[in-house]
């Protein structure tokens, strides 16, 4: 049995969702300069992707939500992440499955990145909706919680400003930036701090964290940073390769189905 499930499923966008790989190369004929006022150029590698569009958005999730209860112990915490196309129905199909008072928040992860609408207020959260297995007893560890900033810390008093206070159910953090060190290359690839906040207060070192659309790997590399033991899944063979890559400083065993099996 797991005692964390965290996915991230395709959102129906209708996309294909690719990234290209670009690497700066230092090289003194280079169009740019960088660090320390050094020439670089920059080359694009392979792109990463794969198809974000089905007919029956809720034929697709919902057996492997029905699944994703079975195999989740009695104290786990079960997370969906996706955004405003869905989530009104997917907290419809989750109710059902989980029981509507085992729903416990909706955590909205705010970011501030990319194009912004002329015509519409512009689109910048994903929602993440978080289901326990038992309505009452569940693993929440509230001290293990990170600390951010006050927004008036002049209000507060030195020693309150300076521990900073706890986050809400909004979660304002950077999405993973196309050239920091964090980035895989692969499209959708999540930020570390996300997963981390998760694993860190609704699991203990030593848990089983389980994430059966894995991509590049983000949910496993935050459970091996904290001790905890993951399980992965994805069909994309890109992924498979970048999450080898990525998690190759634990302890890993590869399993193949891509035969059917
Ligand atoms: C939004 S991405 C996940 C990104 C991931 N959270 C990360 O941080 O890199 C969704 C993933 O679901 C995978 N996927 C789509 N359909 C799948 C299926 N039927 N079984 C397993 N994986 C699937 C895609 O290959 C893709 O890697």
């Amino acid at each position: 049995m797991v005692d964390l499930i965290y996915i991230d499923p395709p959102f129906n966008t209708g996309k294909r969702q690719t990234r290209r790989n670009v690497k700066h190369v230092r090289d003194d004929g280079g169009d740019h300069t960088g660090f320390q006022g050094q020439r670089y150029r920059s080359e694009v590698g392979e792109s990463t992707g794969y198809g974000d569009a089905f007919e029956d958005f809720r034929g697709f999730l919902e057996p492997r939500l029905i699944e994703a209860h079975r195999v989740l112990k009695s104290t786990g915490s079960f997370f969906l992440h996706i955004d405003y196309r869905e989530v009104h129905y997917a907290k419809v199909w989750l109710d059902g499955i989980f029981g509507r008072d085992h729903f416990q928040n909706e955590i909205i992860w705010a970011y501030d990145y990319g194009g912004r609408s002329k015509s519409r207020w512009p689109a910048k959260h994903d929602n993440i909706l978080w289901y326990t297995k038992d309505a009452k007893d569940f693993t929440f560890h509230h001290d293990a919680m990170d600390r951010i900033p006050y927004m008036a810390p002049g209000l507060v008093g030195k020693e309150k400003a300076a521990r900073g206070k706890t986050p809400t159910d909004v979660w304002w953090h950077t999405i993973c930036s196309p050239t920091g060190k964090e980035k895989t290359g692969y499209a959708t690839q999540k930020p570390l701090g996300v997963l981390k906040r998760f694993i860190n207060v609704h699991t203990s070192p030593g848990d089983l964290v389980l994430d059966f659309f894995a991509g590049s790997g983000t949910t496993g590399h935050a459970a091996g940073e904290l001790d905890r033991h993951f399980w992965l899944v994805d069909e994309n063979p890109q992924a498979t390769q970048i999450m080898r890559e990525r998690l190759s400083g634990f302890e890993l065993e590869f399993e193949d189905r891509s035969d059917g099996a």
